[in-house]
């Protein structure tokens, strides 16, 4: 796609604006509700500073908005947007006011007080139940006193709510830094790859990630299977998987289709040729690493094989580019992480364009200090898959392009 006019655009002017920024603050929080809270990984919210340090420092005043979990339209004190503004003002080095709302009198005044430089943080939007219903005159009342409209929430934009869409048309729009450059680099992966392109999945099901899969097999020369939705393709294929997690016949027999398609589009859809399997779900169970067509009766696989490790690696690092998304077992238990962590490695190794997103994978990278060696992390998860689906994101569709 053409790109986005962006904040940073050639004839964009922020001097006395007062900019509505809707990002994606949605962080994970520790601590006990009541208590006192923080954000326990602030990766969303360092990638929004660069958008609102750009405005604060050429003269806009700011409100910054953002969902934060899913209260369904309650005003749930534990997801509050307090710790996220604190960690906000933090990384900005300046003071982050959280307003009691998102909206009303008293939140519109202050934003008609804010001056240039300043910043505000809206209260979750997601207190009212008008933002998922992306109604408009929710979006009215949210854009009342600002003067411009930014959004830099690539998270949310595969969410047509109020704040990432009825809002666009309300004030004039640009996109952030942030999301501009997700949508060039995950889009830039569909439309003109650098070749061999090879695509890393894993994740549960087969069934959640067929529309993914079904795009890539016209794009990629090469997909490598991992995660539990292997034992979906091993069944089909007739092999045993013992207890592993797998899918119904319906499931299999869409694993077939893919299969099939793969051959006749000349993407070779590559599967584990060993697996780690367990006698129990657990840190402590006993494992053995078995041929993936010989899972035993009674064990369950939980992470690919040390040989499918390395042929994964090999491919990874013959790679032009590298899309990866989903682990390649259970890697939240130590002992089922060594696939993930081979196929991680391989990434921040690799001469490749490497870009990870749209699940845990960013989330694998980041707890292995190796998110800094790709090309690039995707903030988002469901919008990074809907994008890689070849879906159009309502919240980059509000948006105009160059
Ligand atoms: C995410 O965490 O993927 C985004 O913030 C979107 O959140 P949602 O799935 O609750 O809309």
């Amino acid at each position: 796609m053409a790109p986005l006019v962006q904040v940073d655009s050639p004839g964009q002017s922020w001097a006395q604006e007062r900019v509505l920024v809707r990002a994606d603050l949605n962080a994970p929080l520790e601590g006990a509700p009541g208590g006192p809270q923080r954000v326990a990984d602030d990766a969303r919210i360092r990638a929004s500073v660069a958008t609102l340090r750009y405005l604060l420092d050429n003269g806009a005043a700011v409100a910054v908005c953002s969902h934060l979990g899913r209260p369904k339209g309650q005003r749930a004190p534990e997801l509050s947007l307090a710790p996220c503004a604190a960690r906000l003002s933090e990384l900005l080095g300046q003071p982050v006011e959280l307003l009691p709302d998102c909206m009303g009198s008293e939140v519109e005044a202050r934003v008609r007080a804010l001056q240039p430089g300043e910043i505000v943080m809206l209260e979750n939007l997601r207190f009212h139940g008008e933002e998922e219903a992306n109604d408009g005159a929710f979006a009215d009342r949210l854009a009342a006193g600002f003067t411009r409209y930014v959004n830099d929430a690539f998270g949310a934009a595969h969410r047509a709510h109020a704040s990432t869409e009825s809002v666009a048309r309300r004030l004039d729009p640009s996109a952030g830094l942030l999301l501009a450059r997700e949508v060039e680099v995950l889009g830039g992966l569909l439309e003109n790859p650098d070749a061999p392109f090879v695509a890393v999945l894993g994740g549960s099901k087969v069934s959640d990630k067929l529309p993914l899969i079904e795009n890539l097999l016209d794009r990629a020369d090469r997909i490598l299977i991992g995660g539990a939705m292997c034992f979906t393709f091993l069944r089909a294929l007739g092999d045993p998987v013992g207890t592993s997690l797998h899918e119904d016949e319906e499931a299999q027999a869409l694993a077939l289709r893919l299969l099939d398609r793969a051959g006749k589009v000349n993407c070779t859809l590559q599967l584990p040729t060993d697996i780690l399997v367990a006698d129990r779900f657990d840190a402590g169970a006993e494992l053995q690493v078995v041929p993936s067509d010989e899972i035993p009766d009674g064990w369950m696989g939980v992470d690919i094989g040390p040989r499918t490790a390395e042929a994964y690696r090999e491919v990874i690092m013959g790679a032009g580019t590298v899309f990866w998304n989903g682990p390649m077992g259970a890697f939240e238990i130590p002992p089922f992480a060594e696939g993930t962590r081979a196929v991680a490695e391989a990434m921040a190794a690799s001469p490749a364009v490497t870009v990870a997103g749209g699940g845990d994978s960013g989330a694998a990278l980041g707890d292995m200090g190796l998110a800094d060696e790709l090309t690039w992390v995707s903030t988002g998860g469901g919008a990074a898959l809907e994008l890689m689906e070849g879906r159009v994101l309502p919240g980059v569709a509000a948006l105009p392009t160059a």
